[in-house]
């Protein structure tokens, strides 16, 4: 969005600085392209296309019934607090107790409520790059300064510890990444969290919001929490929601887990933000929970197919640089071999004049990789069907060979 001068004369310096979410930006053109009557796929959505599973929508419906209509308490209903308490022990044999959970209006909202009770104006966070767009968005909400170190291809985009140790300062407060990873699909392994950890033990001030969303959608065997390492676990908050495993961004439930004070601190910004989040949502969510987490292993391998399937598509296309993501459903190439061809007079500069490239002549949506700290790339979401997939990549195949 362009303010206009008469918004800039209105609207604070905070709001004016932020960026649009870039993701967003890019279904909106697609929608008013499909709008106009064109075919257009969209594999810019950063969400299931899967519906969520009937037992968590009927628990939803029984909530509604059975009067679950009030405000909520602000950090969550105890029921579904013990209920994540019991999937963290389940799934990361990590002990947290009720008290240090608390429960958003989806993770988005558990990163912003930690980021604003962490970090001071003027303090550095160092965001694992590429990096899931609203970080360094809430960061600078935050005034906090990012600081992005980059991970490269050939590491499958994933930071190591010698280069976070290099990033750290006597200004840092905080890391964050995701894992499996937001645009990557990276997932870190248990010793690369180790060697992580080993490097933050010696600077205690620094915290590290580890973003495990994507849990579940993971290819690569078994998912690894940094917030099992003893020696750093009082400085880890860890967060996880509903929107992705259980196909339910819509609810809006999200949560984190960290030491009684950070939880407390976060308990106390929300309350004065959003207050607790919907009442019916947490009855379903706290359902799912209950129900284990066989729906959400069906659909990842669902997207563990559909990965296999794109790869194996995106490696015909010539210059598109791939690697295998092990989680999440995207894929990030590095398409920067097509940077300085040309289309009827047009140059490709950038992935964003690649990406417009795209939908305006294969009608695909795609997110060009600026927003996430990779100029170089585009990210593809494989949330989507077979047949979809197989003729996104056949139309952008073709586009593709147009540029001279
Ligand atoms: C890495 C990552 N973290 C957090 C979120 C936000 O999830 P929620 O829908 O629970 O707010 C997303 C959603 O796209 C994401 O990709």
């Amino acid at each position: 969005m362009r303010e206009t001068e008469e918004a800039k004369a209105i609207l604070s310096d905070r709001i004016l600085s932020l960026a649009e979410s870039q993701t967003i930006a890019m279904a909106k053109k697609a929608r008013e392209l499909a709008a106009k009557g064109y075919d257009v796929i969209n594999l810019s959505f950063g969400e299931p296309d899967f519906q969520t599973p009937q037992y968590i929508k009927d628990a939803a419906k029984q909530a509604i019934d059975e009067g679950f209509t009030f405000y909520t308490p602000v950090p969550g209903y105890p029921e579904l607090r013990q209920e994540i308490s019991k999937k963290f022990k389940r799934d990361n044999n990590l002990d947290y107790a009720p008290e240090q959970i608390v429960v958003s209006t989806g993770a988005k909202q558990s990163i912003a409520n930690a980021v604003l009770c962490l970090v001071n104006p003027g303090d550095e966070v160092i965001i694992f790059s590429p990096y899931w767009v609203s970080y360094e968005e809430i960061v600078k909400l935050a005034e906090g300064i990012p600081v992005p170190i980059m991970g490269r291809l050939e590491n499958d985009y994933k930071v190591t510890a010698e280069q976070l140790e290099k990033a750290i300062t006597s200004n840092t407060k905080l890391v964050m990444y995701s894992s499996p990873c937001n645009p990557t699909g990276a997932v870190f392994e248990e010793e690369e969290l180790t060697a992580i950890a080993r490097v933050l033990e010696k600077y205690p001030q620094v915290h590290v919001i580890a973003d495990e969303i994507y849990e579940y959608i993971n290819f690569s065997g078994k998912h690894f929490s940094i917030a099992n390492i003893d020696s750093i676990r009082d400085r880890v908050v860890t967060v996880n929601g509903f929107s992705k495993g259980y196909a339910m961004t819509g609810w809006r439930v999200g949560y984190l887990a960290a030491s009684r004070e950070i939880a407390a601190a976060c308990d106390k910004m929300q309350s004065q933000i959003t207050s607790g989040t919907c009442s019916i949502a947490q009855k379903a969510a706290a359902a799912a929970l209950k129900g284990g987490n066989a729906s959400a292993l069906e659909m990842a391998e669902a997207y563990r197919r559909r990965r296999d399937l794109v790869l194996d598509l995106m490696n015909g296309i010539p210059g598109f640089k791939t690697y295998l993501p092990n989680g999440a459903f995207y894929i990030f190439p590095d398409v920067s071999a097509y940077f300085g061809k040309q289309f009827e007079g047009k140059t490709m500069e950038s992935a964003e004049d690649l990406s417009m490239f795209i939908l305006s002549d294969a009608h695909v949506a795609v997110v060009s990789g600026e927003a996430f700290g990779a100029p170089q790339c585009i990210r593809f979401s494989f949330a989507a069907s077979d047949e979809k997939l197989v003729e996104a990549m056949r139309r952008i195949k073709n586009s593709l060979a147009k540029l001279q």
